[in-house]
């Protein structure tokens, strides 16, 4: 196809914001709102994290990564989900407009974050979805809760949704290099066979992720001695 042909990236996202928002202000409050949200919680599992390392000398967050949704994601997934390209329908349909994920260090660190989080008694859990203990068809693991967190402003109170993804650092590597390797393939074109290597991978690194804790715990429930003893047989 001819390339002037098609449309400019910058005329297509002017076109898909304008099917979202009437002016440049209604997105500047949409925007404010998700990031505060984003914010205020991922404060909150600073929070927790900090507290971890100061009573127990150890951190169940390796890393958290977080994000507002971009324009041309929202609508791409109002039309993937077959629901109105409005703004309401937006805040309506979509519960991962504020995303935040949280890598932990091993598999209990994701659901003992998760238990300190439904401790706060202002947090709304709208939707879990475990795809740790039921992966998905290719081996995707995480534990995913949808949630509605308080933001107070000047004039009120708004309960906005945000999605944390929580998951353990080798969840992360399995989960980052499939959707780059996914990306770089056009839908429906994935190689065969490709879909049933990667479940094959997944299978194999949550083995491995089951015995890295295992050791973890071997070692923490030990005298200083006997960590060093065990490592030193460990390491050969
Ligand atoms: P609803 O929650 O049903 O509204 O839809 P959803 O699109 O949010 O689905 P879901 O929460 O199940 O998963 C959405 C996100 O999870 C995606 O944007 C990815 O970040 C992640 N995810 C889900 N499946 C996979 C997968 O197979 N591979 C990778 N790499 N990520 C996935
Ligand atoms: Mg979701």
């Amino acid at each position: 196809m001819n390339k002037n042909f098609e449309p400019h990236e910058a005329q297509l996202d002017q076109a898909e914001f304008n099917l979202l928002y009437r002016n440049y202000h209604e997105f500047e409050i949409l925007d404010h709102l998700y990031n505060a949200a984003m914010d205020e919680l991922c404060m909150r599992l600073n929070v927790l994290n900090e507290e971890f390392a100061v009573m127990y000398e150890r951190s169940p967050i390796h890393h958290i990564e977080s994000r507002v949704k971009s324009t041309r994601s929202i609508v791409a997934k109002l039309r993937r989900k077959g629901v109105p390209v409005t703004l309401q329908s937006a805040r309506q349909n979509i519960n991962d407009l504020a995303g935040i994920r949280v890598v932990c260090c091993y598999i209990d660190d994701v659901y003992a974050v998760e238990e300190m989080l439904m401790r706060q008694k202002d947090i709304e859990l709208v939707k879990r979805q475990d795809y740790i203990a039921q992966p998905n068809y290719n081996g995707y693991r995480s534990l995913h809760l949808d949630m509605r967190v308080p933001i107070h402003l000047s004039d009120r109170t708004e309960h906005v949704m945000v999605e944390i993804q929580l998951r353990s650092v080798a969840m992360d590597f399995w989960a980052s290099l499939e959707h780059d390797l996914r990306y770089k393939m056009e839908e429906g074109a994935l190689p065969i066979g490709l879909d049933e290597e990667m479940l094959s991978c997944a299978n194999e690194i949550a083995a491995i992720d089951i015995r890295m804790q295992e050791m973890y715990k071997r070692i923490t429930g030990m005298k200083p001695k006997e960590k060093t003893d065990e490592l030193i047989r460990e390491i050969g």
